[in-house]
């Protein structure tokens, strides 16, 4: 393999692609895409968004300080591509999109009910890093689509049919898994009969 050096940059890759509801003190919602985004600690449950000071959705967020993930689908991405290029301040994405707005469980944000999974996040804190700001945040409820969880409560991610960002690129995830967690430490059966 011959590598070639870049400057520091956010190659990343893939990373997963969102749709996030935020609403101002008025009562009024708007949507946002994003890609930078991450789980960054699993008790208590908490994940980050990193968001533009001139994105609508910022004020909107620095107000409530809620927001809700919503994990949108492979026939959802021209409207994801759309809530990504233009504004709220210009646009009702919401209606321009057609989304259907779901009751949160936990807070007043709500949820795109089009999307498989959504997750309700309260702000934790916001730390300023340079042309993003990243909101740290709490996940207090999650909403998952039945049509994705077994009879045994696991929840199939890959019947979703979610999608990821790469490099300015939109691609769908696969639907077959290529291993399972520990699989690569896993004994093979020895309790064969021996001759
Ligand atoms: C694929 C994709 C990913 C994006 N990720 C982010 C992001 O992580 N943070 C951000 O501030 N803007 C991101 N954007 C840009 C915003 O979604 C875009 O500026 C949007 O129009 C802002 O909407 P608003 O002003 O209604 O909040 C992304 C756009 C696209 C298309």
């Amino acid at each position: 393999m011959s590598k070639m050096i870049f400057k520091g940059s956010t190659i990343l890759n893939p990373v997963p692609v969102v749709l996030v509801t935020s609403m101002n003190n008025a009562g009024e919602v708007n949507v946002l895409t994003i890609a930078w985004t991450g789980t960054i600690c699993t008790r208590p449950p908490m994940v980050s968004i990193s968001v533009r000071p001139e994105r609508l959705s910022y004020d909107y967020i620095k107000e409530t300080e809620e927001f809700v993930i919503n994990l949108p689908s492979r026939n959802m991405v021209k409207k994801v591509d759309y809530c990504g290029v233009v504004s709220g301040r210009k646009v009702d994405k919401i209606k321009e999109m057609g989304f259907t707005l779901e009751k949160s469980e936990k807070i007043k944000v709500p949820s795109i009910a089009e999307c498989h999974v959504s997750m309700e996040c309260r702000v934790k804190d916001v730390v300023s890093l340079g042309s993003h700001d990243l909101f740290i945040a709490e996940v207090l409820s999650e909403k998952i689509d039945e049509s994705i969880i077994d009879k045994n409560g696991k929840i199939h991610f890959e019947n979703a049919d979610l999608i990821t960002y790469s490099h300015g690129e939109y691609f769908p995830l696969p639907d077959k898994s290529i291993g399972k967690f520990g699989y690569s430490i896993k004994k093979h059966n020895v309790n064969k009969k021996r001759k």
